[in-house]
C-alpha cells in the first residue's frame, strides 16, 4: 500500500495535439468523476493535466468552478516575456490563467522543433521566472543507448537544464526514453530505476542535498495501467509522465489509483 518514495507521488497527463478545448473539458469532469466514485484519496496523489494552449482556458474555468483538485499545465512556453515572437506563449500568460507546471525539453519538441538543451535551459528559466514548476524532460534515444548506454545522454541535458537554476527552486524531472515513448514498450522498472536514481545525483550535484531528496523524478514512455505499479515500486521514480494512456479516462484513472494494485 505504502509508496517506497516520502515524496507525494505525481501522475501527469500529457495529451500532445489532441482533445479540442469542448473535448478537454468533458474528459476533465469524466475523469473528477472516475475518481469521485472508486473514492480515490486526491491528497494521496497529485494529478496534472497538460491541454493544449487552445484548452487551457476552458479547463481552468472548469476545474476552478467545480473545485476539482487537478494540477493544470502546459506543454510548452516561450524563453522570452513579450514581444515580436510569432506563435509563442508567455509564461506570464500561462500563470495568469493559473498554470502551475509546464513541460519543457519533451523529445518530440527536441526533433520537430530543434530545440536544443540550451533553449531548453532558457526556458526552464523562464516558467521559473514565472512562478512555473518546469517538469524538464530528458531522455535518449535507441542509437544513444547503443552508443553511449541510458544514462549519458539524459544526465548531460538535464546538467545543462539545471544550469543557473536556484538550489530552492522547485522544478519536476521526467526521465523519458524516446525509444518508449508512443511504441507500447515501456523501459524495465530496474532500468527506470538506474536512469532516474542517476538523475538525482545530478539533482544533488547541481542544486543540493535538499533539492535531490525533494525533487520529484518521474518515468515516462508507455505507461499504462499494467505496468504504472511496477515503475511506482521503484525508490527514485516518484511519478510518471503519460502520454497515450493519459486520453483514456478509465485507464488513465487506474494509473492515478496505482496505489490500490496488488502489491504497491
Ligand atoms: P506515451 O508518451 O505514454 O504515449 O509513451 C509519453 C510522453 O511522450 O510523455
Amino acid at each position: 500500500m505504502v509508496a517506497v518514495t516520502t515524496r507525494t507521488p505525481l501522475i501527469a497527463g500529457n495529451w500532445k495535439m489532441n482533445l479540442d478545448h469542448l473535448q478537454a473539458v468533458a474528459f476533465v469532469q469524466k475523469l473528477h468523476w472516475a475518481l469521485k466514485d472508486a473514492k480515490h484519496e486526491f491528497d494521496a496523489v497529485d494529478v496534472s493535466v497538460f491541454p493544449p494552449f487552445t484548452d487551457i482556458r476552458s479547463v481552468q474555468t472548469l476545474i476552478d468552478a467545480d473545485k476539482i483538485p487537478f494540477g493544470l499545465g502546459a506543454q510548452d512556453l516561450s524563453a522570452h516575456d513579450s514581444g515580436a515572437y510569432t506563435g509563442e506563449i508567455s509564461g506570464a500568460f500561462l500563470k495568469r490563467l493559473d498554470v502551475a507546471q509546464v513541460i519543457i525539453g519533451h523529445s518530440e519538441r527536441r526533433e520537430y522543433h530543434s530545440e536544443s538543451d540550451e533553449l531548453v535551459a532558457a526556458k526552464v528559466k523562464a516558467a521559473l521566472k514565472h512562478g512555473l514548476v518546469p517538469v524538464v524532460c530528458v531522455g535518449e534515444t535507441a542509437e544513444d543507448l547503443e552508443k553511449h548506454g541510458a544514462s549519458a545522454v539524459p544526465v548531460g541535458q538535464l546538467e545543462v537544464a539545471l544550469d543557473g537554476v536556484a538550489s530552492t527552486a522547485e522544478i519536476v524531472v521526467a526521465y523519458e526514453p524516446v525509444w518508449a515513448i508512443g511504441s507500447g514498450q515501456a523501459a524495465t522498472p530496474d532500468q527506470a530505476q538506474e536512469v532516474c536514481a542517476t538523475l538525482r545525483d545530478v539533482v544533488r550535484a547541481k542544486l543540493g542535498d535538499d533539492a535531490a531528496a525533494r525533487t520529484r523524478i518521474l518515468y515516462g514512455g508507455s505507461v499504462k495501467a499494467a505496468n504504472i505499479a511496477s515503475f511506482m515500486r521503484q525508490p527514485d521514480v516518484d511519478g510518471a509522465l503519460v502520454g497515450g494512456a493519459s486520453l483514456l479516462v478509465d485507464e488513465f484513472a487506474a494509473i492515478i489509483r496505482f496505489q490500490k494494485h496488488v502489491g504497491v
